[in-house]
């Protein structure tokens, strides 16, 4: 794995230990997938997600975009295998997700730390889950490897408490690095780290993934971020969440290798698009009713 403060020369494609031999081409694929919530008290049902049809390639990185409560969370959900869509199919390697699986890692958007497990045995926990895929000898190693990748050296010890709100971020992340999973589910994963250290751990990430070919599905308030490191943005529409309109960014990677990546041509009218299809939502979400 490559160190923090390193950014990568020419990465060196290899297997990442949980890769399969799946075909090449869709990954992950969405067919009419709806999402909804029942609020049995209510009597309500609310629906999430309406009809999400899209694949993901192997190795892709995908970026999601869209307004708050426009279901982004509940996608990532329904590929992990944490909710079930009540219309339409999820499938990973073209089997219906039934569950979560050791080929899926999650970041989640509120750290979902154990608030009794120091750092370090947030992180194994990943790894016992998994049993097998990474030998005890070596989970030490894991561990120390993805703190100093997410620059936690030296908190070990600590309890998620005694931790602000983007170094719990940070766990977050390492807890879902240290299996090297086919696929990394990420949700907002830098949302709650200071600018300097969102662009580092952005790069870092980049080089990882250049690496190990992982697959990725990144959800981001930033449109800035998602063209950086997006190879799409999926814009979400307001609830009940429909694909608005999925973007592709066609600029060259390593992308953190440009000196000036957001004064480049094609960044700036990507994000001018994609701020358009967002205000447009924004307008959207003012003219519903209450
Ligand atoms: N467990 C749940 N039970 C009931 N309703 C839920 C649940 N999780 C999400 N919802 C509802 O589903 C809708 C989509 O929520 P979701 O968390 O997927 O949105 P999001 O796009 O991730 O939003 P944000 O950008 O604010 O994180 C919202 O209206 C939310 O209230
Ligand atoms: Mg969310």
């Amino acid at each position: 794995m490559p160190n923090v403060q390193g950014l990568p020369g020419t990465p060196v494609p290899h297997p990442t230990p949980t890769e399969t031999d799946a075909p090449s081409g869709d990954l992950i694929e969405a067919v009419g997938a709806t999402a909804a919530y029942e609020n049995r008290r209510a009597r309500i049902r609310l629906i999430a997600l309406r009809d999400i049809t899209l694949s993901v390639r192997k190795g892709e990185f995908l970026a999601i975009v869209g307004p708050s409560g426009c279901g982004k969370t509940t996608f990532i959900n329904m590929i992990a295998g944490f909710v079930k869509p009540v219309g339409g199919t999820v499938k990973v390697r073209g089997q219906e997700v039934t569950g979560p699986g050791a080929d899926r890692a999650m970041v989640f958007q509120n750290y979902a730390l154990l608030p009794w497990r120091t750092v370090e045995a947030n992180i194994a926990f990943a790894m016992e889950n998994k049993r097998g895929q990474v030998p005890k000898a070596e989970r030490a190693e894991r561990i120390a490897e993805v703190l100093q990748l997410v620059g936690l050296k030296g908190f070990e010890k600590s309890y998620p408490h005694e931790l602000s709100g983007g170094m719990q971020q940070r766990v977050g992340i390492a807890r879902a690095l240290v299996t090297k999973p086919e696929i990394l589910l990420m949700d907002e994963p830098f949302g709650a780290v200071d600018a300097m250290t969102r662009e580092a751990m952005q790069a870092e990430l980049e080089s990882i993934i250049m690496e190990t070919k992982q697959t990725v599905v990144f959800i981001t308030h930033s449109i800035d971020e998602a063209i950086t490191l997006g190879d799409r943005v999926v814009v979400v529409s307001n609830r009940p969440g429909t694909i608005r309109e999925v973007v592709d960014v066609e600029l060259p990677r390593p992308r953190f290798a440009h000196q000036d990546l957001k004064s480049h041509p094609r960044f700036q009218e990507t994000r001018r698009h994609l701020w358009a299809l967002l205000s447009d939502e924004a307008l959207g979400a003012k003219g519903e009713p209450a």
